[in-house]
């Protein structure tokens, strides 16, 4: 039986899982580890609410856990030793660099977790995959532990993270299913019960599948691609319904009552983000090039493309509206994060949208409830458009959403916060200059009402 967990990497998805593990399993030790000092330093911070991830519901599991079973700390090397189970959290951004850039996982980060738990394990180990990985992860997994260990066995078990950002405690406490790959040998199924047993504590069995490694990690891709690909679908008769006059909220109802299609996912917006999707596609597209499956590769890749092109398009139509110039105008921003109730930003379209109104001078102006203008800043940064100077001269974060619309010439709403919708609108057309225009990435807001109070209110799709 597993009494003492290690899980390497304290972000997003290796934070809240954990938590939910140590709150479900007080039997078990559970140690998040990092090489970041400053968020673990932030995941033990005595108020809980500063905890380094935002997510509805984790503050107050983490001060149940957290001194309990429940530990944040820096000493690597300690965790793994001590661990009968090691959990691999780390990034895996695509690559930016070499063979495969743009396209492939970078696997950087996993290799040297994997030669540093083959350098410090001292007794037989389980190490699960809950990174998302390209299949075949785990043999080269294996190899490096295998070679290079200290010849203590090792098994290794996939266990993709279904999770969704901004529900990831309801997600973890009520899975629509757990996966577990693991090797078909005798060794290989009884590493893959350990963990069938550790979540049994809360999750219904038959809701834990088991399979064969190189399925899991397929399954975890193509899950992605496919949520992925209703957005885009969706994204893409957004585009077809603005020209015709019918309004793609309607026909999302519409198609979506069929119970073969179903409703969820078919939410027309400015374009999907987060760290998963694209990076998934890519790698899937990726995958489906090294085996010469170029028809494959083309099908997938298309995903990606609907969704670069629907965040152009807001820019674009922006620019147009505004007389074909935005150059020195005051564009305010509400939302940051690329969706409701997380403080993550990875591939928002916030960061591309204002990437193009920034080359066209524009100045913007940010209200996030929970990013911050450094954030924001380095999220551009990355792109390379501009220099720092440059970017920090376009584009400034408010705290305040009422003074973040003062002046303004036109307010896109890039995130679909709930608490926007309950803002005194008339207050904020009453502080902007006329015409005001609303340009509504996310379908949020009431059209009869914005233009009863003197908007010019356009949303995504009709
Ligand atoms: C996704 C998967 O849902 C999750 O199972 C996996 O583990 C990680 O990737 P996440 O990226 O956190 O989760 O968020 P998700 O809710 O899937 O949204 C992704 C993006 O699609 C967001 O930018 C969201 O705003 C957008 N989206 C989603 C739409 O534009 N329309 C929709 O109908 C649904
Ligand atoms: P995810 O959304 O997949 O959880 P994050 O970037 O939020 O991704 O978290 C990954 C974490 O893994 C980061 O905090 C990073 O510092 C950590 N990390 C990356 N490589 C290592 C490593 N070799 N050892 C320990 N931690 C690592």
């Amino acid at each position: 039986m597993i009494k003492t967990i290690c899980c390497i990497g304290a972000g997003y998805v290796g934070g809240p899982t954990m938590a939910v593990i140590a709150q479900k399993c007080p039997h078990i030790k559970v140690t998040v580890v990092d090489l970041n000092e400053k968020r673990i330093a932030a995941w033990n911070e005595a108020n809980t609410d500063n905890i380094p991830v935002y997510e509805p519901g984790l503050s107050a599991i983490v001060a149940e856990a957290r001194g309990r079973n429940l530990f944040f700390s820096t000493e690597v090397d300690k965790a793994i030793e001590e661990a009968d189970m090691i959990f691999i959290s780390v990034n895996t951004p695509t690559k930016t660099y070499g063979v495969g850039k743009g396209m492939a996982a970078d696997l950087k980060h996993i290799e040297l977790c994997a030669r540093q738990i083959a350098r410090v394990a001292k007794t037989d180990k389980i190490v699960v995959e809950k990174s998302t990985l390209p299949v075949r992860t785990a043999s080269a997994i294996k190899d490096i532990l295998d070679h290079t260990g200290n010849g203590v066995q090792f098994q290794i078990l996939s266990n993709p993270e279904f999770l969704a950002e901004g529900t990831a405690v309801a997600d973890l406490l009520a899975p629509d299913r757990v996966l577990i790959g693991g090797d078909t040998t005798p060794e290989g199924q009884k590493a893959i019960q350990s963990l069938v047993d550790i979540y049994a504590n809360w999750v219904p069995q038959e809701r834990i599948l088991t399979t064969n490694v190189w399925s899991s990690e397929l399954s975890k891709l193509t899950a992605n691609a496919f949520l992925a690909q209703r957005v885009s679908s969706i994204n893409a008769m957004s585009e077809l319904c603005e020209r015709t006059g019918a309004d793609v909220n309607e026909v999302a109802r519409a198609i979506g009552m069929d119970s073969r299609i179903g409703s969820k996912f078919l939410k027309s917006s400015v374009g999907f983000g987060g760290s998963c999707f694209q990076k998934d596609i890519l790698n899937l597209v990726y995958i489906a090039k090294t085996y010469g499956l170029n028809e494959v590769a083309d099908y997938w890749e298309q995903v990606i493309i609907m969704n670069d092109h629907q965040k152009r398009r807001f820019a674009k139509n922006i620019i147009s509206t505004l007389y074909n110039t935005v150059s020195g105008k005051k564009i305010a921003f509400l939302g940051w994060a690329f969706k409701k109730d997380t403080n993550d930003t990875r591939e928002s379209a916030a960061i591309y949208v204002a990437d193009d109104l920034l080359s066209e001078q524009a100045h913007i102006s940010v209200f996030d409830p929970k990013v911050k203008e450094d954030q924001i800043l380095s999220d551009l940064n990355y792109l390379e458009t501009r220099t720092d100077t440059e970017n920090k001269k376009g584009i400034v974060a408010d705290e305040n959403p009422y003074s973040a619309c003062k002046d303004a010439h036109a307010i896109a709403i890039l995130t679909e916060w709930d608490e926007f919708r309950d803002y005194n609108w008339q207050q904020i057309y009453d502080g902007m200059l006329k015409p005001a225009f609303v340009f509504d990435g996310r379908n949020l807001l009431d059209k009869t009402e914005l233009e009863k109070i003197g908007f010019v209110y356009q949303s995504i799709g009709s």
